[in-house]
């Protein structure tokens, strides 16, 4: 991944940084419109975008990103955009295959694979065995491809029911611990953060279990404008927030 070149007030950020960091990638389109140009050079933009703030997470000490990169929903586009957006996603999992290891940074993906093409969805194992060799303490970026936290839910429902079914679980021994162990979050801490930019103010079907305690942060900057400065604000926002999970203030 590419250096970052901008300077910022990281040092302010290392006190109660979020582990774990989540993004609506929103705005690619409105973007590209703005310039006359295809909402497909937005996402490009966009791609670049993730790039910059994934390297940028991973120098300040944020262990976790996870991107909505493509939703469920999103096949409602027309052909040409999503080819497009998984063309994309080809470019940066082959950029990824070669350059992980070197820059200790595990890929991993959230989502239903199966009507992804074999071929990303052979670069999304691949990635994912060598993320496998990397420390469980380097940076990782989840990206939700063809994902929806509804969608999410219903398979960990259909898989906890199937291993009932079979003997290998009891429905009262389901808690909180081991349904999130049967989502594709498995094994990540919940987002401390999550952030919309383009002034859209929803959630849109993501990470709907895992958002329980998230802050949330909504800013109008469009996604291929977002940079370290906005991710700045962003954690600056977090960090002046009180979180009582439920509680009262000490
Ligand atoms: C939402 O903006 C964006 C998407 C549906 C696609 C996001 C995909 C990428 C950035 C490219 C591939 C990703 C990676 C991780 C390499 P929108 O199109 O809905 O924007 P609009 O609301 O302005 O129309």
């Amino acid at each position: 991944m590419a250096n970052v070149s901008k300077t910022t007030d990281m040092a302010g950020q290392m006190k109660n940084l979020p582990r774990h960091i989540a993004i609506i990638m929103d705005g690619n389109g409105r973007w590209a419109q703005k310039r006359g140009l295809p909402r497909t050079a937005g996402h490009k933009a966009g791609a670049e975008t993730f790039r910059r703030i994934a390297t940028y997470c991973k120098n300040i000490g944020v262990q976790y990103l996870t991107v909505y990169a493509f939703s469920t929903e999103n096949w409602k586009r027309s052909t040409d955009e999503v080819g497009a957006i998984m063309a994309l996603l080809k470019k940066y999992l082959l950029e990824a295959v070669d350059t992980m290891e070197r820059d200790h940074i595990r890929l991993h993906f959230f989502g239903d694979m199966s009507p992804i093409s074999p071929e990303l969805r052979a670069l999304a194992y691949e990635t994912d065995e060598i993320s496998a060799h990397l420390a469980p303490g380097d940076f990782q970026a989840n990206v939700c491809l063809n994902y929806g936290g509804r969608d999410e839910i219903l398979r960990a429902v259909r898989q906890f029911a199937a291993d009932c079914a079979a003997g290998e679980k009891k429905p009262e021994e389901l808690d909180d611990a081991m349904f999130s162990s049967y989502l594709d979050s498995r094994g990540i801490p919940d987002p401390e953060l999550i952030i919309r930019p383009s002034g859209e103010l929803r959630l849109s079907n993501f990470l709907l279990w895992q958002c329980a305690y998230s802050e949330f942060y909504f800013t109008d900057v469009l996604w291929p404008d977002f940079d370290e400065e906005e991710l700045d604000k962003a954690i600056a926002a977090y960090q002046g927030r009180e979180r009582r999970f439920g509680g009262v203030k000490k």
